[in-house]
């Protein structure tokens, strides 16, 4: 049966146009089930409105690279006691965490046992609170590369989920993940930072591996996204066709081409290697890993004001589970420190992202039209981007999960 329809109206002292940067004064949204009905400014506050005085209303939040499934506290040999079944419980908590910080749509990218899709399945079924997630399944990649297991001899036979060798068969683990309820492909294209024994510079997917595993998820209308931090591996990534580069660390002037060329987006993580350098030791992570940080972070943030200076199209990406979830929004404060303006900084994280996905039709702006998903932060983001991490009101899908301003 179909729910009935109830019309919310909801107020605020001014909201973000993120398509076109304008700032809507004292603007009323109308929502009418789960979908935006009607925006005007400086109108009439309809009776029965919820009233977010003192807040800027923003289209809800999307962050294109988690893992919320994954915990801070369980990094290097602590994650070996954790089975995909409790993960995906942790995906539980980690999901209503990310939403109560406004974060209404994500991506998440790797998983061992399907259980993002597990957690994708209980959100959209309504059992659990969370953001509208795309899932990747397990992460593919190369034997002992940066999605293998590393941590164990080979007497314990650990193997991680998506790893393949050759053409063939990394078309055969992409069907894989399809057919157990992946929403799009996550290749590990060059090292990693957090892996045992892996190098971030070298390329470890060959450009033939890309290439088979882009084609057969094209071929079924879906996505890729490649972890690089590697120059090679960068653009063995973007030649072999993938949707967007995550961490992209090393990248120079012929990466930067290629990626505008080919119309790549660049999900830069360029705020957990303060969490990895400060709180990474306590954590358990790996001492090479904090070795590899030093080396990688403060090139990526570098490759981060160039990409944003050549006008390359950027999504916000977290990596959060690296740090504690609920903390993704520190990273807008850092975006606009190295180089973008706040607009920008929102609009990786709203319209941005919804091309990525797919979605522009019904995700990223606070247009007539598209699903109610809105947030409201105390202040201006516009004039401080780091209130972005004071969100007082989220909506997903016309319902309210938040609001701290109820008595108003
Ligand atoms: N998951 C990534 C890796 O292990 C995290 C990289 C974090 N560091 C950074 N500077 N973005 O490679």
């Amino acid at each position: 049966s179909t729910p009935a329809l109830a019309i919310t109206h909801i107020s605020a002292d001014r909201m973000i146009d993120v398509e076109t940067g304008k700032v809507i004064e004292a603007p009323v949204v109308t929502v009418d089930g789960n979908r935006i009905t009607a925006v005007t400014a400086n109108g009439e506050v309809p009776e029965g409105a919820i009233r977010l005085p003192g807040t800027t209303l923003v289209p809800g939040l999307m962050d294109m690279h988690v893992h919320l499934t994954g915990d801070a506290h369980t990094h290097g040999y602590r994650r070996l006691a954790v089975s995909s079944v409790r993960s995906a419980l942790t995906g539980a908590k980690n999901a209503r965490i990310s939403l109560d910080k406004g974060f209404t749509t994500m991506r998440n990218l790797g998983a061992g046992g399907y259980a993002d899709v597990a957690l994708r399945d209980a959100i959209n079924d309504g059992d659990i609170p969370g953001p509208r997630l795309f899932v990747s399944g397990p992460s593919i990649g190369i034997t002992g590369g940066h999605c293998d297991n590393n941590l164990l001899p080979v007497e314990y036979d650990a193997v991680g989920g998506g790893v393949a060798d050759g053409p063939w068969a990394v078309r055969a683990k992409v069907r894989e993940n399809l057919k157990y309820g992946a929403d799009l492909i996550k290749l590990c294209a060059t090292g990693g930072v957090m892996s045992k024994g892996t190098e971030p510079g070298a390329q470890q997917l060959a450009l033939e591996e890309m290439q088979a595993a882009v084609t057969e998820a094209h071929n079924r209308g879906t996505t890729v996204a490649a972890h690089a931090h590697g120059t090679a591996g960068i653009k063995a990534a973007i030649r072999a066709g993938v949707d967007s580069v995550e961490h992209a660390s090393f990248l120079d002037k012929e990466a930067i081409r290629l990626a505008k060329k080919h119309g790549t987006v660049l999900s830069m993580d360029i705020y957990v290697t303060e969490y990895i350098l400060s709180e990474g030791e306590k954590a358990g992570i790996l001492p090479e890993s904090l070795e590899k940080e030093r080396r990688v972070g403060g090139k990526q943030r570098e490759s981060f004001r160039y990409a944003v200076e050549e006008g390359v199209k950027m999504v916000f990406g977290s990596d959060a589970a690296v740090y504690p979830h609920g903390q993704n929004a520190r990273q807008f404060s850092r975006m606009v420190t190295f180089g973008m303006t706040p607009l920008q900084a929102l609009q990786a994280s709203t319209i941005n992202a919804a091309e990525l996905l797919g979605k522009q039709e019904d995700l990223g702006s606070i247009r007539v039209g598209k699903l109610a998903d809105l947030v409201a932060v105390s202040g201006n983001p516009l004039e401080d981007i780091s209130v972005m991490e004071n969100v007082q009101f989220v909506m997903k899908d016309g319902k309210v999960f938040k609001n701290t301003l109820k008595n108003f």
